[in-house]
């Protein structure tokens, strides 16, 4: 596993996505993906599934510590007061005493930025998460984030995958030396049926999501965080760090980007987007 490392916390750069995860389907699911290696695990509120991951972590049998635990706070939940509390209740469901990161899940502007970071920090300085994040941000809104309430906020994650450009977001971030989180990194699966992916995966003999996934944690300050529900696509997800892909290879994926090729775009959430070109 490759590490990143930000205010002197150690992030592996491919972690496991749990959305759509319920029940036992979960259970299993973050079991089998702690048991393979993985060691980084995205979760949120309203995936209503953090009593699963909590039950998983402790089922494993690998010490706390050793794995790195992101929740986020749901947009009902921002104002300062509601939000400290609403973690309160995921670190219930988490059976932990903090998490590594707590993300903002969406960007809400009935309530006002500088009173949602504070409640953010405020979970922080107490205890309840090493590091701070925001997902779903465009640049304007981290530059009120970082530049004018001055929070020292880590990453944003967005959606990244070989169709959609996140240039913006990326130069953004990679300049106050902060990291994307890559959120459906697998096009939720489309980039299975790719010709240029396909082509490349021969070559390795991999498949066309471990070419996409190699591609995405080759970027620097870029992790990603697969989802998947079967073994085998948990194994073959956390596959990719047995070979390298060249400059020519990076280039050709890169250019795989297209103007239509965001796919989480909901409505009444969803920001402005950056043009992404
Ligand atoms: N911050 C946000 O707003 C936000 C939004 C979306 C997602 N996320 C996070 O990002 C994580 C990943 O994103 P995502 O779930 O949207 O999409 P994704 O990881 O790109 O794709 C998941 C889909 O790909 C399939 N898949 C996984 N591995 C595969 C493989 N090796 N071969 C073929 N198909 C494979 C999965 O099938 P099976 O499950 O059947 O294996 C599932 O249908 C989420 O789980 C969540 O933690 C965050």
């Amino acid at each position: 596993m490759i590490h990143l490392t930000i205010q002197n916390k150690k992030i592996p750069v491919l972690g496991f996505g749990t959305w759509q995860l319920k029940g036992k389907e979960c259970l299993a699911g973050v079991e089998k993906a702690l048991e393979v290696g993985y060691r980084h695990i995205d979760t949120a509120q309203i995936y209503e599934n953090e009593a699963e991951v909590g039950a998983a972590i402790k089922a494993s049998g690998v010490k706390r510590e050793d794995i790195f635990l992101t929740t986020k706070v749901w947009i009902t939940e921002l104002k300062d007061g509601p939000l400290q509390k609403s973690v309160e209740v995921s670190l219930k469901k988490l059976k932990v005493d903090h998490v590594d990161l707590l993300l903002i899940h969406w960007p809400v502007n009935e309530v006002p930025f500088a009173e949602q970071l504070r409640a953010l920090q405020s979970v922080q300085a107490a205890g309840k998460t090493a590091l701070i994040g925001v997902s779903n941000y465009t640049v304007a809104q981290m530059k009120e984030v970082v530049e004018k309430i001055g929070a020292k906020i880590v990453t944003n994650q967005v959606e990244y995958h070989p169709y959609l450009s996140q240039k913006p977001i990326l130069d953004y971030l990679k300049a106050h030396g902060l990291f994307l989180t890559a959120y459906s990194p697998l096009a939720r699966g489309r980039v299975n049926d790719d010709l240029v992916l396909k082509k490349i995966a021969l070559k390795y003999n991999k498949t066309p999501g471990q070419i996409t996934l190699r591609w995405l944690v080759m970027q620097k300050g870029v992790v990603a965080i697969p989802k998947a529900a079967s073994e085998k696509h948990i194994r073959e997800n956390f596959e990719i760090f047995d070979f390298m892909l060249n400059a020519e290879e990076m280039n050709a994926i890169t250019a795989l980007a297209r103007p239509d090729g965001r796919i989480v775009n909901p409505d009444n959430i969803a920001p402005v987007w950056d043009k992404t070109g």
